[in-house]
């Protein structure tokens, strides 16, 4: 997994928490990288998992919520840091669409070591946008946090509902128009 999402979370936990408390899960992670990430480096998407253990044991959040919570932060940078992509669309449902084809294709020429979940779509009813998410990474708590992030950049009233296909790794995401 790519450092920026690591520096990233690094960022939430220091400003949601506090520096310390980055310190704290660092350091009693043990982690194989020793925690020192830089946003162009590659690390295992393992670690990631354990940290967010770590605060949610330290906080008494559940983990989801707090990959829920990043997904949401991390859609806000990803809005600052590669506003085109934003731009190009005016609405969610149009921006979801360029996710798979455009988005995730110009991060891996990024980014060539890259490893990005698959989603395919279903827009045959106009105000019902399914997206079904696959990764063996099982990040669907955080697809499910960039959704929202991405719904309210466009300042849309769009709600969720999460089907599990299979776990975390195969997730279908029904957003509906209100
Ligand atoms: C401009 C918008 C976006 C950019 C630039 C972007 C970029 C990235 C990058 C750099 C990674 C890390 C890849 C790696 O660590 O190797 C990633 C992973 C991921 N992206 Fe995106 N992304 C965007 C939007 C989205 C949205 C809207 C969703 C959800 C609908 C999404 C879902 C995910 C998920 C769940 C992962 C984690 C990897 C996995 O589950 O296998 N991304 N993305």
């Amino acid at each position: 997994m790519k450092g920026i999402v690591f520096t990233e979370f690094n960022e939430m936990v220091e400003t949601r928490f506090s520096p310390e408390m980055l310190d704290e899960i660092i350091t009693e992670c043990d982690l194989t990288s020793g925690g020192a990430y830089t946003a162009v480096g590659t690390y295992d998407h393992g670690e990631l998992i354990q940290m967010a253990q770590a605060l949610s044991d330290k906080t008494n959040t559940p983990v989801e919520q707090l990959v829920f919570a990043f997904g949401e932060h991390l859609a806000v940078r990803f809005s600052v840091l590669f506003t085109s992509f934003f731009d190009a669309t005016n609405n969610t449902f149009d921006f979801m669409k360029t996710l798979d084809n455009h988005i995730h294709v110009e991060v891996k020429k990024l980014y060539p070591d890259a490893d990005l979940p698959s989603f395919s779509f279903d827009d045959s009813d106009a105000s019902c946008l399914i997206m079904e998410y696959r990764s063996s990474r099982g990040l669907s708590d955080l697809a499910h946090g960039l959704m929202t992030g991405v719904i309210r950049h466009y300042q849309e009233n769009i709600t969720i509902n999460v089907e599990h296909v299979v776990g975390k790794e195969h997730v279908r995401f029904h957003l509906l128009a209100q």
